[in-house]
């Protein structure tokens, strides 16, 4: 079958766009808005910006940016690995945390019917999907109400192959396969897990589970393009092909020095000014349920990333932006509220979609309701469009920093592009910001604190720590 990504003109048709007018004083009003002479006295951190990422392109912790072209064997791998699970396994289930799961779930909602499991198996042509990213023991348990795990195919996903929570569930996993299956087992596991660190490449290697590796300049929440997402989205039956000349399309945008023809790197640069001007809050709200999860995806990168104590200079700087997700239209009934006259303290980012995979026509009825009838004749599809602008009319009506990025559909190619694009806003984020968008020191206190508290060999002090700590907090309970 040809690939439609082949083709310069199909490309070029599913190129997203950003519309930012909504930033600016001449629409937003002077006071809160952005001036263009704001935006021109970035040009040259953002040409050295742009210059540092091509000059680093896959070295360090940069690795990711190769994914888009690196991987041909790798894929071919995952393909024919996913080919023969479609065919044999009745679930497929992701253990994994963070990056290891945002972003298999991400891609599940917007490229799957979203109510794939429930769809009959002849349908779906693939197995059903889950992707267990906590450790609360009811959704565990609740897990084997649903999942035969002898047809089942679960794959254990974690960079570090240290993290306890994925850790865990592997443990409950593999109990419960060997009470079912004996030695027969190991076909039912794939590791997907660095080459070079952690415990379950070990354990990996001594079980002889199928391995796909997570290159080392790959972080946890820049992973979606390797093999943690790669995999689950082949047996979903999606285009891991499509999805990276997406990655790879919206790479070459990316590296253009020209601000104007650079969305991602446009939007950092507003993002930082609005950043810099007391907006604390980064509202990512898609207007279509596909990407409801996506905006779960981003708020990971963008919080985990950018949320810093200290520059690369070793100034103290208490950075970052506070990521919330929201869902239009279904938060316009909780949410815009608050934004639009609440605190001047956030940024909206619309996602929309030009044209829907679905069209729905309201039909006609209630006649002798105007009120009602008047919605008759229309579309879903416009009330959506509707409502999205509408809000965005109001939020600006009311001096709201808002922008929009529009994706001509959801496909696989444009969700590659999406996820690209956010990673190398996040990216130019970072050179702006001049901090380490790589590293998250701030989540390795309460990790340790979790080992000691389940006594881990080598915590003992931390757990002195921590008895203290608790002790003092009783007296304050009421
Ligand atoms: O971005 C990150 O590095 C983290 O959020 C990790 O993805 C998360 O902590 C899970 O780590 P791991 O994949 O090592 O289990």
């Amino acid at each position: 079958m040809a690939k439609r990504y082949l083709s310069a003109s199909w490309k070029k048709s599913m190129r997203l766009r950003l519309d930012y007018k909504n930033m600016m004083s001449e629409f937003v009003g002077e006071k809160e808005g952005l001036t263009p002479k704001a935006i021109s006295a970035y040009r040259k951190a953002a040409a050295g910006a742009v210059e540092n990422l091509k000059q680093n392109r896959g070295k360090g912790w940069l690795g990711w940016t190769e994914l888009p072209y690196n991987q041909t064997e790798i894929v071919k791998d995952i393909k024919e690995t996913a080919r023969k699970i479609r065919k044999t396994a009745k679930n497929f289930v992701v253990l994994g945390i963070g990056g290891s799961a945002l972003g298999p779930i991400a891609v599940f909602q917007a490229l799957c019917h979203l109510h794939y499991n429930e769809l009959p198996a002849r349908t779906r042509k693939g197995p059903k999907f889950y992707v267990e990213d906590n450790v609360d023991p009811e959704r565990m348990d609740a897990l084997f109400d649903v999942i035969d795990v002898e047809n089942t195919v679960f794959n254990v996903i974690t960079k570090s192959g240290a993290t306890s929570e994925t850790m865990t569930q592997y443990l409950v996993i593999i109990d419960r396969l060997k009470a079912k299956l004996g030695k027969d087992y190991k076909d039912r596991i794939i590791a997907t897990t660095s080459a070079s660190a952690g415990n379950l490449i070990k354990i990996a290697a001594s079980e002889g589970f199928k391995t796909y590796y997570i290159p080392d300049g790959v972080g946890g929440r820049f992973s979606e393009l390797c093999p943690v997402g790669l995999l689950p989205a082949a047996v979903l039956g999606i285009d891991i092909s499509e999805m990276l000349a997406g990655a790879a399309y919206m790479d070459k945008i990316s590296m253009k020095k020209s601000v104007s023809e650079n969305a991602p790197l446009l939007n950092a640069i507003l993002q930082d000014i609005a950043m810099k001007r007391g907006k604390n809050i980064s509202v990512m709200m898609p207007y279509a349920d596909g990407l409801k999860y996506f905006a779960d995806w981003y708020c990971q990168i963008w919080a985990e990333s950018l949320g810093k104590e200290t520059d690369l200079d070793g100034n103290t700087v208490n950075y970052g932006q506070t990521p919330v997700k929201s869902l239009g239209v279904t938060d316009q009934h909780s949410q815009v509220q608050l934004y639009t006259e609440g605190p001047f303290d956030k940024v909206v980012t619309f996602l929309a979609v030009d044209n829907y995979r679905k069209e729905v026509v309201i039909p006609s009825g209630c006649e002798e309701f105007p009120d009602v009838n008047f919605l008759c004749g229309h579309t879903m599809n416009e009330l959506i469009t509707a409502e999205r602008l509408a809000t965005e009319y109001a939020l600006t009506a009311k001096h709201r920093l808002n922008h929009t990025i529009y994706l001509p559909e959801i496909n696989a190619f444009t969700i590659g592009e999406l996820i690209y694009y956010f990673e190398m806003q996040t990216a130019f984020a970072g050179e702006f910001l001049k901090i380490d968008a790589y590293n998250q020191p701030g989540v390795e206190n309460g990790k340790k604190a979790t080992f000691a508290l389940l006594g881990r060999r080598g915590f003992e002090e931390k757990r002195k720590e921590l008895d203290e700590a608790f002790k003092k907090k009783s007296e304050y309970n009421c």
